[in-house]
């Protein structure tokens, strides 16, 4: 396995005093980058999916604050933490359920409020989203060796929507996991649901795969149940936006039908996540907010209307898996089988 072309993928970098975002929305047909210098438009590019997947979403409100900190001293020098607050606020309204966002957001915000109010904050904020950053790499590649440690050589797994380093900082969280235990020999054959309406495992999991050097099988999801009936898939392996203090797992829509097959199936169902991704305040899945997107994301498809006329749409963008349907949440503090509150509690403390 090559190791620089598994990392040659970069969603979210800052260089050169601005924040630089991959155009997902664009790939795999083409690789652009747009440039951010405020915080209102990364907060536009994070609703408008730009940028998504709920590290890589996290990561970017980081370097946003940054930015909103920027034009807040050099607008209003010693009232600039009033002027940043008004901006957080706006980062927090982009996308509801990945609680990556709020807990970038609330870490900045702690640091804010150990700042002079009349030095500029620049550098200290921009350290601090580059540790954000940093870390999310780090506990991405923690997890790929934990992962991969419960996969027998051999195995088949199936992976929904996109949890990739296109989702992250880097390396990514579920695709961190397949990537390692390719590498390792574990993992025979990768099946990859194409993900309605955004096809994020169509157009991002199969090109990050194959950019990596890994094979990779599309389907439909709506295959997914024929093909664990045929006893072709050992593994499901997906990322999260949000899990509960109980082990409830909100990821993208289509994530809870999968982990029911899989139970009646007998098949193993992962959860990848890093700990800034559970939200130990939210008790019970059903609490976590979960994103209704626009109709025409569901009756339109590259730009165009494919659903009859005067037809409406339902589009939530996530669901919840209850924790008694998942095997393993591997985490970079460590592995949780069976997850239930205690369990979560015991890994969070
Ligand atoms: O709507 P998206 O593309 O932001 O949804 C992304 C997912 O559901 C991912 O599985 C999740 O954020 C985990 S990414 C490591």
């Amino acid at each position: 396995m090559n190791e620089t072309m598994q990392d040659d993928i970069e969603a979210v970098i800052w260089r050169r005093d601005r924040l630089l975002l991959l155009d997902q929305r664009l790939l795999p047909a083409q690789r652009v980058y747009l440039e951010y210098e405020q915080s209102a438009a990364v907060a536009r590019a994070i609703s408008e999916m730009v940028v998504r997947g709920a590290p890589a979403i996290g990561v970017s409100a980081a370097y946003a604050v940054v930015l909103a900190a920027r034009a807040a001293f050099r607008a209003a020098a010693s009232n600039w933490k009033q002027a940043v607050a008004d901006e957080l606020e706006v980062l927090a309204r982009s996308r509801p359920t990945a609680v990556n966002l709020f807990w970038a957001l609330q870490r900045m915000q702690a640091l804010i409020e150990c700042l002079p109010a009349d030095e500029d904050p620049e550098a200290v904020l921009l350290a601090e989203a580059r540790r954000i950053h940093e870390e999310d790499i780090a506990a991405n590649r923690r997890m790929g060796d934990a992962g991969a440690a419960l996969i027998a050589p051999g195995s088949r797994v199936l992976t929904h929507c996109n949890a990739g380093a296109l989702a992250t900082g880097g390396y990514g969280t579920a695709l961190g996991v397949i990537r390692s235990a390719w590498r390792q020999g574990r993992i025979d054959k990768v099946y990859a649901d194409e993900t309605r309406p955004w096809l994020q495992g169509a157009r991002l999991t199969a090109w990050e795969l194959l950019q990596s050097g890994i094979p990779v099988t599309l389907q439909a999801e709506a295959a997914a149940a024929h093909l664990m009936k045929s006893g072709a898939i050992d593994w499901v392996i997906v990322g999260s936006d949000r899990i509960a203090a109980n082990g409830d797992v909100a990821n993208k829509i289509g994530t809870y039908g999968l982990a029911v097959l899989a139970r009646h199936h007998g098949v193993r169902f992962m959860v990848v996540a890093p700990s800034s991704t559970i939200d130990m305040a939210i008790a019970r899945g059903e609490d976590i907010p979960i994103e209704q997107r626009d109709s025409e994301e569901v009756l339109c498809l590259a730009g165009r209307r494919i659903a009859a006329e005067g037809a409406e749409a339902w589009n939530p963008a996530f669901d919840v898996t209850p924790a008694a349907l998942v095997d393993a949440i591997v985490t970079e503090r460590g592995v949780v089988e069976q997850p239930d509150a205690d369990k979560m509690r015991v890994l969070m403390a």
